[in-house]
């Protein structure tokens, strides 16, 4: 990638041919851009609203480079080509669909053994993703690979006699287990096994993830609403 290493933050988005998202709000723009028959995805929070792009904008970016360093040669996770600035990540564009796009009936068994694979994997390297409940950060490669995006809400694997911290990321890498049978659940709900099934019954009724995802929405909403434009 010699010649996207160079350019600007400015040059790399006149390079765009598709957005996947427009930015906006707490939002970055996730744009795909294309030079020299290269292709790289650009996250670039450089057009959110002013606090979030002077305050989370540049966090968001240092946590997921961060993440996807210690990820680096993961199979099914995109490299990371660049931090542009301390608004934008530049990286490794993975062709595809994203799960959210797959009508119903369209993933197989055999995709889900090779996603289960990958969240160990992600898990081996230290990582716990904590938002594969999200559709959309979850690809089917034109390989038909599962492939993982949006590293922005991961958790680390703390030291050993972090105990508190270590029990938090065992919770975090269940979650992440959860998704692959939420998934499973909404696109081939036949292919659930009784452990499965369990698995998504004791995950509506624990009062911690209850509890874990009234907070994280409450802390999204409140910070959307203090550092966003009002409409
Ligand atoms: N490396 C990549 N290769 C291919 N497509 C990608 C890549 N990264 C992101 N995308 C596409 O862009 C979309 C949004 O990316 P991402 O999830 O990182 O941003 P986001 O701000 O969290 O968006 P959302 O809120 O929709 O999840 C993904 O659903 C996917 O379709
Ligand atoms: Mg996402």
């Amino acid at each position: 990638m010699a010649s996207l290493q160079d350019l600007s933050l400015e040059q790399l988005r006149a390079l765009t041919v598709k957005t996947f998202r427009r930015g906006g709000g707490s939002r970055p723009d996730v744009l795909l851009i294309r030079a020299d028959g290269e292709e790289a995805v650009l996250k670039d929070f450089s057009q959110a609203d002013p606090w979030f792009r002077r305050l989370v904008g540049p966090l968001s970016v240092r946590r997921e480079a961060r993440a996807l360093r210690q990820l680096d040669g993961a199979r099914g996770v995109p490299r990371l080509l660049r931090v542009v600035n301390r608004d934008a990540l530049l990286l490794e564009y993975v062709p595809g669909t994203s799960a959210r796009e797959v009508p119903p009936g369209g993933l197989t068994p055999l995709f889900f053994e090779r996603f289960y694979r990958l969240v160990d994997r992600l898990h081996e390297f230290g990582v716990a993703h904590c938002d594969l409940r999200s559709q959309g950060n979850i690809l089917v490669g034109a390989d038909g690979e599962p492939h993982v995006v949006d590293f922005t809400a991961h958790f680390r694997r703390p030291r050993p006699w972090n105990v508190a911290a270590r029990w938090m990321y065992r919770k975090f890498c269940e979650a992440d287990w959860v998704a692959v049978a939420r998934l499973k659940r909404s696109h081939a709900p036949e292919l659930l096994t009784e452990s499965e099934r369990q698995a998504l019954a004791r995950d509506r009724k624990t009062l911690i993830e209850r509890a874990a995802r009234f907070i994280g929405k409450s802390v999204r909403n409140i910070s959307r609403w203090l550092l966003t434009r009002r409409q």
